[in-house]
């Protein structure tokens, strides 16, 4: 009996992250059409905030811009979350000082963790470059631990490269 649960859990896991690759790719190029004909970055960041949210199981999403020596908020999908964010605070601070995407399974367990909402357990974020300088961080939170894997990394890494490819 455990034995049969523990494979039923595992293809539901596999099943899930198809179904995520595939949400994921049906959107990819809408957004690339949506942001074609629009020109300003807010507007494209707020309608792709929008379009994340309602396509993919997200419990938060959104944008923070630099300006100077913090992340200030922008366009998002979600509950109310913090207006600024200083260089290398929180998971977002982090993913702006280093350059780099971080996957963060418990956000108990991220030293400096910003929590703005107590739902939110686990956390991708993705950091977009113009000269090799971060200058806009994709934030996506999840109110499941564990949720974001190398499938989520890799297609939020693509949205955030249009973004890159339309503003840059
Ligand atoms: N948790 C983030 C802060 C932003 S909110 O999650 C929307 C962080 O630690 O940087």
């Amino acid at each position: 009996m455990p034995i049969i649960k523990k494979v039923m859990a595992e293809e539901l896991v596999i099943r899930k992250s198809q179904e995520k690759k595939e949400r994921y790719g049906t959107i990819l190029p809408q957004l690339e059409a949506l942001i074609s004909s629009e020109s300003d970055m807010i507007a494209n960041l707020a309608n792709i905030a929008a379009v994340l949210k309602e396509s993919m199981e997200f419990f938060w999403v959104g944008f923070y811009i630099v300006k100077d020596t913090e992340l200030v908020l922008g366009p998002y999908q979600g509950p109310l979350a913090c207006s600024r964010i200083g260089f290398g605070k929180g998971v977002c601070g982090r993913s702006w000082e280093i350059g780099e995407s971080l996957i963060v399974p418990n956000v108990d367990q991220f030293p400096g963790h910003i929590a703005c909402s107590s739902e939110s357990k686990s956390e991708i974020v993705i950091p977009g470059k113009r000269n090799d300088t971060v200058f806009l961080i994709l934030d996506v939170d999840s109110d499941i631990l564990n949720y974001f894997n190398e499938t989520d990394n890799e297609y939020l890494n693509r949205v955030m490269s249009l973004i890159v490819a339309r503003h840059h």
